[in-house]
This record gives C-alpha cells, structure tokens and sequence, in this order.
C-alpha cells in the first residue's frame, strides 16, 4: 500500500491540501507535501535524464521547481526511451465559463509535455463531478461549460490528432466504465473515508467519484486508441491537491498487476499564488480578485496596479534603503512563472531586492508579461470554433500514434541546482526585520 494516510487532516502547522481545499496560514510547505503523499521531489539528475531522454530542454517550470514532485517518472522516461509510446491524462472540472490563470498552469504544461514526448493525451471533462460537488445549478448546467472550458483547453495548442477531450456525462461507457467498476468494486467505503475524508453524509455521487477521475489513467479504457493487450504508460499531470486520486490508481494498478495494470507516473505543480498573497491559491470560488483569460488588458492592469500584493516597504526612503522582500512579492512570484528568461528575472530580483526597482515597478513588468500570455492564449481561442471542437470530442477518429525522430539538445553543464534545488531568489536573503524562519530555499514560489 501506498501512504494513502488521510489527505483531509489539518496537520501541525495547520496546511490543508485536499481536492476540495487548500488552506494555509502561511506559504504552503511543499516538502512536507511530499513527504505525506509518498512523492519523490524533482531534482536535477532527473531534469537532465528527461532532456537526454526527451531530445527537449526542460521547461522554465521544470528548471525551477514549479512542476516540483513527482512518482515514477523515470520509469516513464526508461519506457519512452526503450521505443515504447507513453500516453498522457489530465482533466478539469468545469465550474465556471471562463478559466483563470492559476487553472492554466498544468495545461500549458500538458502541452509542453506531449511536445516533448510526442505523446497522446486524454483530457477527462468531470461535469459530473461537479455536479456532484456544487450546489445551485442543473446538470446541464456543467455539461455545457465543458465545452465553454474546452475552448481554453484546446488554445494551449494541444495536437489535433493526438488528443482527445470528453465530457464524462456526455461518454462514460464501455472500456472506461468497465475500469471504473473494477476500481469501485476494488475499493470499500472505509477506504474512500480514509483516503477523501469522505463519509456517509456525503452524497454517493461523491462517494464514488474518486473511481471515475482514476479510470482514465489505464490505458485499456481507451482500446481503440491505445489497445487493449499491452498497457502503455500514463503520465498525469496534475496540481499537488489531485494526487489522492492517483494514490488510489497506483493502489489499484497494484493489486491487478497480473493482469498488465501499470501504477500511472505523476507529476505535480505548485498552486499559482493568488493577487492578495503567498498564503493562498489563485481562486475564482472566493472574492479576492482573479485574472480570468478572459479579461481584457485594461481590466487585467488594473486588478495588478491595485490588488498585487507587494513585498515593498511603506514609504519610498524605506524601500530605497532596505529593499523588497523577494518571497512575499506576488509580482515577483508570477515573473517565475511567465518571465522564462533567467538573466532577466535574476537582473529583476537583485534591483527590487536592493530597492533600485520600485514596488509600481515590479508590479508593471509583472503586468506587461502577463498580459502578452493572456492576449495570446485570447488570440488562439478566437479560432477555436464549433468545428474544431467537434473534432477535438470526437473519439471514433484516426489518431497520430506516431513519434518523430528529435536532434540531442545541447545539455548544461551543470544540473545540480535545477529542480527542487533552484534558488528563485539568487542567493539574496530577506529584509532583516522580515526574516522568518526560512527552512527551505525553495518556497518562494509557492
Ligand atoms: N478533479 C479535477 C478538478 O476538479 C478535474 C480532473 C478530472 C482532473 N480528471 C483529472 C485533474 C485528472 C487532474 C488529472 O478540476
């Protein structure tokens, strides 16, 4: 058994990741997260295996430590390098028409991904699930904003032919049904209580759901695709809070090894900070203000001018004296997701760190390099029509199974502070008088 210990529990210093909440009195402990939920941190030999393996450079979030945890990768890169196809799966629940940033993050990775493994990639649409998790619509309601988030899914420029996207309410049935009920029929009620914090209070609808997110994660669920003699490798992207499910999986792939069930390779990312903090994710369910990819650029300049949450001192003199707090700063944080360029953000994090750069300053870069991701991702929904959605949902179509071949990528010389490793802070330590008990280097983008 996997440590499946209870995901719902608050612990010592009061930090809650669950599906269903994360709550945090202050930045979220990524390496306690690891450590509760069995993962491996990603590090630099394996950033280094995975561009030998891939003929890819590492993602900025890969180099530093945004995707920062992971189970099974190397067995996933050790399949893909003998000549065998991984396959990736992820999914989103439809809440709300239109997507935010914080939701983007693991698709524009997901892209990225089956770039580099030239991979097939199933995306689950859960309506369902939301259906069984909200209150105060109708179930047509979620099924249709599948297709509204669909648009956003489909603009981070997945493969046409080597992508499928489903609604659950829309296709749940044969392969994938008969691997949800092996999961349910696998799994007892003490088990969902004690990995969900589920229990009998709860509608069965979500009692049961955790078989339905873990089902696609086997590829015989998809036998016109991927077969269904041999089972390919699946690798899931996912924020850190979906991992409960996935400890389920590999529990299951466990007990039906016989049978060829292959325990699914996670990988996991950071929350996006909201606009207000480092304590708390970016949310559209609470009323702190959210940058949709919707918004327009005027709309998005002002929700950063104004609600940006700045490590800045009070007063000008101050600031210019003892200089920003690189780890609280929310524009900084977001100018290590979006601002790829290492020279560039080091340039950035030694003048506001010195309080050469101003609070307003940091803030407008941090808008600039925001509002090009979201005017582009706007400028590709615009093309993602009817038809192309129609094409995207389509599973009775011919799919690119094929991969081709990549020239080695130049490798750097050094890995060993890639990862979990990377110093987001270039080795400048915070304003005395903000000092907390730093423990790890790392969480500065959390
Ligand atoms: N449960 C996820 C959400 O609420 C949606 C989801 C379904 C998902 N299947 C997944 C996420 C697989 C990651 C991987 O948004």
């Amino acid at each position: 058994m996997e440590n499946n210990g209870n995901t719902n529990i608050h612990n010592e210093d009061e930090q809650i990741v669950t599906p269903w909440k994360v709550e945090s009195k202050s930045a979220i402990n990524y390496m306690k997260l690891i450590d509760k939920f069995g993962c491996e941190p990603i590090d630099g030999n394996i950033i280094k295996r995975f561009e030998q393996v891939t003929n890819m450079k590492a993602h900025p979030w890969l180099r530093r430590g945004i995707f920062f945890s992971q189970k099974d990768l190397a067995k996933a890169l050790n399949n893909y390098e003998a000549g065998k196809n991984i396959y990736l799966y992820t999914g989103r629940g439809p809440t709300s028409e239109a997507m935010h940033l914080g939701h983007m993050i693991p698709f524009m990775f997901t892209k990225y991904l089956q770039d580099a493994f030239d991979a097939f990639l199933v995306v689950q649409l859960s309506d369902d699930e939301k259906y069984f998790f909200k209150d105060g619509h109708d179930i047509d309601y979620y099924n249709a904003l599948s297709y509204q988030n669909a648009k956003d899914i489909i603009a981070c420029g997945f493969h046409p032919d080597k992508t499928l996207i489903f609604s659950n309410l829309e296709t749940l049935g044969g392969a994938l049904y008969k691997n949800v009920a092996k999961i349910m029929k696998a799994t007892t009620g003490n088990q969902i209580r004690g990995i969900y914090g589920l229990d009998l209070n709860n509608n069965i609808g979500q009692i049961s759901w955790p078989c339905f997110q873990a089902a696609p994660a086997f590829s015989n669920s998809f036998p016109e695709v991927l077969g269904d003699k041999e089972h390919s490798y699946c690798l899931v992207p996912m924020a850190i809070d979906q991992d409960p499910y996935f400890r389920m999986a590999r529990d299951f792939a466990d007990k039906r090894k016989s049978e060829g069930y292959i325990k699914p390779a996670v990988i996991h990312t950071k929350f996006l900070v909201g606009l207000c903090g480092v304590n708390a994710k970016m949310s559209s369910s609470d009323n702190s203000p959210t940058i949709y990819m919707t918004d327009n650029e005027k709309d998005i300049r002002k929700k950063i001018m104004t609600h940006a949450f700045s490590g800045g001192q009070e007063t000008l003199e101050k600031h210019r004296a003892i200089g920003g707090d690189l780890e609280v700063d929310v524009a900084y944080q977001y100018l290590c997701y979006f601002l790829h360029d290492d020279k560039r953000l080091e340039e950035i994090a030694r003048a506001y760190r010195s309080g050469q750069m101003l609070s307003g300053e940091i803030k407008k870069i941090m808008a600039d390099v925001v509002c090009l991701v979201i005017l582009h991702h706007q400028n590709e929904r615009v093309k993602v029509t009817q038809k192309v959605i129609d094409h995207f949902f389509n599973a009775n179509r011919k799919f690119d199974l094929s991969r081709a071949p990549r020239e080695p990528v130049e490798l750097d010389e050094d890995y060993s502070l890639y990862g979990f490793n990377f110093d987001l802070t270039f080795g400048l330590t915070g304003p005395e008088e903000n000092q907390s008990n730093k423990t790890y280097i790392n969480n500065i983008s959390n």
